[in-house]
């Protein structure tokens, strides 16, 4: 479809500014507002099929989550611009009435005519990653799949006559081709859907804006309105293994604990339930074993738990997931700055090591390719997994996990235990590496994986110090050393 010349100055003006000004400022705020920050406790499935799937995510260590929708287009932050809590910081030349107009008017522009999520699933492989999770729909509401609930989607604009104007069903197909998990995000809150910011009333902060209780027909629409959706996704997009679910605002009112209090949003009085029990019933059925990832609702419904942002300070016993930016955005956003692949691999290392998995967030531009330098960083942390990923994939959480920069794993199928050394991404490479912990076994080999080749070891008082080969030493880059051996008996 045609785009004025005017709109589209207007677009690169406007994402000119915000990436050089606002941008920054709203991202990290973002960040400490809007996020969902960990969840204390944590409930095993009961179901065999979900309890199965889990343990085999739980082999998977390391995803991709794309965020990809209306605010591609002019590279801002996702959707959360919409929403007048005071921490957002808007164009102070915009009023908040035509800032909406001008959000919801993006659909006319987004074209993604290069869409190429062949290239997406295969930057995700080169990582070494091995599960995806995908927004379908972001708090804006726009729909990333061809839903029949509402018009407001990918699939009746400029590009609804692409062979792929379905993107959600091509993302899925195409990830699912190179063998990873498949996941869908989906934002329980909908800014977009009149059922749950009614045009009637202003829409002061994040959640719907009207009182429940005084119309509960209209919140049964949106209860209907989210379950059609969910179903649609359920049914139509082949195989799903997790369902992720944010917005973790909107929730049955006694669920709404000090926890949720602390996170310094509005809590209305009235109950924002959807109906999990029903959602997850009709989701199972078509969908056996999947896994439902009701965010910071702790229950059946959240199979595993996802700090945002950030690594927990201690390992954890339940499963979960960091998610966390490649860069400092979830979307895309023009020269955003990203993490360099060592950081990226230290922080695997640790969250591995306390037990969870890495969810890494890229966003592809409004084209609809991933940027030149995510791929790149993307292939660089590939290269060093495609080496010591033993260390890391089907592992579990040991009890001795860190000793100084040195994180441990154990195999979930041997008798093996890895010792994941960091290395200064900059500095040199050290000539030995130490721990106290995890001792090896009297007489045993400590192998390191890069090479394959025993190395020269002492134990002193239960310090292991490892003489790093000399040609190890000289390999300048090296994120980390991976060393594999086996613990003593006590
Ligand atoms: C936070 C943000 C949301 C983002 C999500 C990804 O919940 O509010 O915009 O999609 O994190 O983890």
């Amino acid at each position: 479809m045609f785009i004025s010349s005017l709109s589209i100055k207007r677009l690169v003006s406007r994402a000119l500014i915000l990436s050089f000004f606002v941008l920054p400022t709203i991202i990290t705020q973002a960040q400490e507002q809007g996020v969902h920050p960990q969840s204390t406790q944590y409930e095993w499935p009961a179901d065999p099929a979900v309890r199965e799937k889990l343990e085999h995510w739980r082999d998977q260590k390391f995803g991709m989550i794309i965020h990809w929708g209306l605010y591609a287009v002019p590279g801002m932050i996702e959707s959360w611009e919409l929403c007048s809590e005071d921490w957002i910081s808007r164009d102070t030349n915009s009023d908040y009435g035509e800032f909406k107009k001008w959000y919801w008017g993006l659909k006319k522009d987004f074209n993604p005519t290069q869409f190429n999520p062949d290239q997406w699933a295969q930057a995700a492989k080169d990582a070494g990653m091995r599960y995806l999770v995908f927004t379908t729909k972001h708090h804006d509401g726009f729909c990333m799949f061809d839903t029949k609930q509402t018009d407001f989607k990918i699939t009746n604009g400029p590009f609804a006559n692409n062979p792929k104007a379905n993107v959600a069903k091509y993302v899925f197909d195409a990830f699912r081709r190179k063998g990873l998990m498949i996941g869908a995000y989906f934002s329980k809150p909908d800014w977009h859907c009149p059922y749950y910011w009614w045009p009637m009333y202003a829409t002061p902060d994040r959640n719907n804006n009207y009182d429940i209780r005084k119309h509960p027909s209209r919140w049964a629409q949106f209860k209907q309105y989210t379950y059609n959706q969910i179903s649609e996704l359920m049914h139509d997009y082949g195989s799903m293994d997790i369902l992720w679910l944010d917005g973790g605002w909107v929730r049955p009112l006694e669920t709404v604990t000090e926890e949720v209090k602390g996170w310094g949003a509005a809590i209305p009085a009235w109950s924002q339930d959807i109906d999990m029990p029903a959602i997850a019933a009709m989701a199972r059925q078509a969908q056996p074993g999947l896994l439902i990832v009701d965010r910071t609702v702790h229950g059946p419904y959240e199979n595993y738990q996802t700090p945002e942002q950030r690594v927990p300070d201690k390992q954890l016993d339940h499963p979960w997931e960091s998610c966390i930016t490649l860069g400092n955005a979830w979307g895309y956003v023009p020269n955003d700055q990203l993490k360099t692949s060592a950081k990226v691999i230290h922080q695997l290392i640790e969250v591995v090591a306390k037990g969870g998995s890495l969810l890494l967030g890229v966003g592809p531009s409004p084209q609809g390719t991933l940027p030149e330098p995510v791929v790149q960083r993307l292939a660089e942390i590939g290269s060093w997994l495609k080496i010591n990923g033993e260390a890391i994939y089907n592992t579990r959480p040991i009890q001795g996990y860190q000793s100084g920069n040195v994180y441990f794993v154990q195999s979930n199928h041997s008798k093996s235990v890895y010792a994941l050394a960091l290395l200064d991404e900059n500095g040199p490479v050290p000539a030995t590496i130490e721990w106290d912990v995890n001792t090896p076994a009297p007489g045993s080999k400590i192998k390191l994986l890069s090479t394959g080749a025993p190395v020269k070891y002492t134990v002193k008082n239960e310090k292991v110090i490892i003489s790093v080969p000399s040609a190890v030493q000289k390999a300048k880059g090296n994120p980390a050393l991976a060393f594999e051996f086996i613990v003593a008996a006590d």
